[in-house]
């Protein structure tokens, strides 16, 4: 067995998914890379290398270098930064992965984690209890390569025995590192501006509703999916994975507990479009009866740690 490689490593997953893999393997166990240097939130004992995913020689080069047999590639541009970088965000979301599958295929490579997303899903996707295979129309450029990359990573599944293993993650509410220019995003700016101003302007209408789920549960997700028995994986594309949803009045109501004096006022952009287009409860049936997946944070619990986690 050799190392893991989690590429996007200052990204808002990347720094707490390295913390968890140096707990489970052990730190020298686990190379962090990413194209801009960290320097809060390091964990100790990994290795830090400067890497673009795009740079194929030096993705070899380090992938040799430290004898790296597990890749995790969460280096992609998001759904709300992508509308105004189209050509950037294609060209990272798409040849990042295929840099990566194409590794596995010369078997560089054993086995590659690779997040999708609920943007996957589009205007005509039923909203609710949204299934595991229905209609994918997204409408955003980040649905669009995310859905695409899908497609490719179930094809190098079925052509070339690719091990690799995926999620449509919810949006996810974190506190350590932030997040990177989402939709979902709202729903981390919301605990800073309570704590910070007592006032937030949300870019989401009061009632749009949208999956989400604590960091906590997301980075055990993607650990489980990661150990899980790839005879028991039935879905080769990527799994839906839910935790919670709410909409904005329902997490003011929730910050409102703490903060009685919290107000919040309601100015949608085109965010609030991109929000629509998206599920407001995804059924994640599959991931729950093919490796046992439960999440454990539900709105409260996950509010108390936002607040904790901020105000610490
Ligand atoms: N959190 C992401 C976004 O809002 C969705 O995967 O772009």
């Amino acid at each position: 067995m050799g190392k893991k490689l989690v590429i996007g490593s200052s990204g808002q997953i990347g720094v707490e998914l390295i913390e968890q893999l140096a707990k489970d393997f052990g730190a020298n166990q686990v190379i962090a890379a990413d194209i801009k240097p960290i320097l809060e939130h390091r964990t100790q004992g990994v290795e830090y290398v400067l890497l673009d995913v795009l740079d194929n020689e030096k993705l070899f080069k380090t992938i040799k270098e430290h004898n790296i047999s597990e890749v995790y590639l969460l280096a992609a541009m998001l759904s709300a930064v992508a509308e105004k970088n189209i050509q950037m965000a294609w060209d990272l979301n798409m040849k990042g992965l295929f840099n990566i599958l194409d590794l596995a295929k010369e078997k560089h490579i054993e086995k590659i984690f690779w997040p999708s997303s609920i943007a996957v899903f589009g205007p005509t996707s039923p909203k609710f209890n949204t299934p595991q295979s229905t209609l994918l129309e997204p409408s955003t450029v980040y649905g669009i390569s995310k859905m695409s990359g899908e497609r490719w990573c179930e094809y190098y599944f079925l052509k070339y025995g690719i091990d690799v293993r995926s999620l449509r993650y919810p949006g996810i509410i974190s506190y350590k590192s932030p997040p990177g220019g989402g939709t979902t995003d709202y729903a981390i700016e919301i605990f800073h501006a309570a704590i910070n101003n007592g006032f937030y302007n949300s870019f989401i209408a009061q009632d749009v509703t949208l999956p989400m789920i604590y960091m906590q549960d997301a980075i055990r997700a993607t650990t489980e999916i990661m150990q899980a028995d790839r005879n028991k994986l039935t879905i080769n594309s990527s799994y839906n994975l839910a935790a919670i949803s709410f909409n904005p009045e329902e997490i003011a109501k929730e910050i409102r507990l703490l903060f009685p004096e919290f107000k919040i006022t309601y100015n949608p952009d085109f965010r609030n479009k991109i929000a629509l287009s998206w599920p407001s409860i995804v059924d994640d049936s599959f991931a729950r009866n093919d490796w046992g997946w439960k999440h454990d944070f539900d709105l409260k619990k996950t509010t108390l740690e936002m607040v904790n986690g901020i105000t610490k």
